[in-house]
């Protein structure tokens, strides 16, 4: 039993918040921004614009490229840190797709998401009989960003992507190789920690233990930017190598790399250590800023209406952020 990917869609808040307008509300200019990240501008949900009606784009533009309806789906995965429900957000994308055969859940890990959710939707696929499954990447990290931050609030932007995986035989799998890998000890380098009231504890008063209802939030995003920056600059090359090496590939065989987009510095970083020369490098962070989770299907999608990415062409994909997290995909298109 093998997996391929048969669609792919996404979707963007209509809000443009440019390099310019961010130098109206911190201390920065277009010039330092761009220079240091490639981002010239991102996408901010507003108004009545939602998170999940954003997937619900992405996800009927891949199901129209694959040519299925939603009750063809079987499983819905919404890969985000930022649902509209902090109990997930998944079941209503199902329910608002129509996707009446399939169950949903969604995954949680950062700018891995997406990776995360397409090894999981192949491992349905392999041990489950799963036939079709919808996995969307969608964050809107605007609603966790400092926006008086001037050192985070400009590397952010919502967005939503979307893949159909679709099971096949085993002679025409596009999932060839991958590699997943956490690391909880680098949390403090990049986290929106719970924050709970002072009132969230069992306080002992008097020797009795006395309930005091807690008032929970979360903060806004915290990032050490230069340690975040040497982690993917370690860890993403060497995690496509092994996921290369799985499938038995060369470097030099890959169509595109095709990276999470969190800053220009880094995917050139990582193409230079794998050698891959820039005309094999997906990049349209300028235009979106880092969507987290979103940012792999965003741009593949962007590739393929772009008739860059066709049929047939070997994609390595990789996706690194928050946990920390990491993880490869080598896939056939
Ligand atoms: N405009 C102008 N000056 C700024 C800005 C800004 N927006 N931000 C920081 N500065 C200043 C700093 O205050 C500092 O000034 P100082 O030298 O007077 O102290 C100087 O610029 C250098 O700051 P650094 O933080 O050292 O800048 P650096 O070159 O490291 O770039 C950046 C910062 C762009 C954030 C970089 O570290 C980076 O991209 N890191 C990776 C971030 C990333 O990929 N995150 C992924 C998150 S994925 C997820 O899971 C959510």
């Amino acid at each position: 039993m093998g997996s391929k990917l048969i669609g792919c869609g996404s979707a963007v808040p209509k809000l443009v918040v440019s390099n310019d307008d961010l130098a109206q509300i911190v201390d920065t200019s277009d010039e330092w921004i761009s220079v240091r990240t490639g981002i010239r501008n991102r996408r901010v949900l507003a108004g009545d614009e939602t998170l999940s009606g954003l997937a619900v784009m992405a996800a009927r533009e891949a199901l129209q490229m694959a040519e299925l309806g939603a009750h063809d789906v079987d499983l819905v995965i919404l890969c985000t840190s930022t649902p509209d429900d902090l109990f997930g957000g998944g079941g209503k994308i199902q329910r608002d797709l129509g996707c009446r055969n399939a169950w949903a859940f969604d995954i949680t890990a950062a700018c891995s998401g997406f990776i995360v959710g397409l090894i999981t939707a192949t491992r349905f696929m392999k041990g489950g009989g799963y036939k079709n499954i919808l996995v969307l990447g969608a964050d809107a990290l605007s609603r966790y960003v400092d926006w008086t931050d001037r050192g985070t609030c400009i590397l952010f932007g919502d967005a939503a992507g979307a893949v159909l995986v679709q099971a096949c035989s085993a002679d025409e799998d596009g999932l060839l190789g991958f590699d997943l890998h956490s690391d909880g000890s680098g949390q403090r380098h990049l986290n929106a920690m719970a924050v709970e009231s002072e009132a969230d504890v069992l306080s002992n008063m008097n020797g009795a233990p006395v309930f005091l209802p807690r008032k929970t939030s979360y903060a806004c995003l915290q990032m050490n930017g230069k340690e975040v920056f040497r982690f993917a600059a370690r860890c993403v090359p060497q995690s496509i190598e092994t996921a290369l090496e799985e499938a038995g590939l060369a470097c030099s065989s890959i169509d595109w790399l095709l990276l999470h987009q969190a800053n220009q510095r880094i995917i050139d970083a990582v193409a230079s250590r794998l050698q891959v020369p820039s005309e094999k490098v997906i990049s349209n962070l300028a235009n979106y800023g880092n969507t987290s989770a979103a940012s792999i299907p965003l741009a593949l999608d962007e590739a393929v209406r772009a008739g860059k990415v066709k049929a047939g062409d070997l994609i390595a994909a990789s996706g690194f952020g928050a946990g920390l997290t990491w993880g490869s995909a080598i896939v056939r298109f």
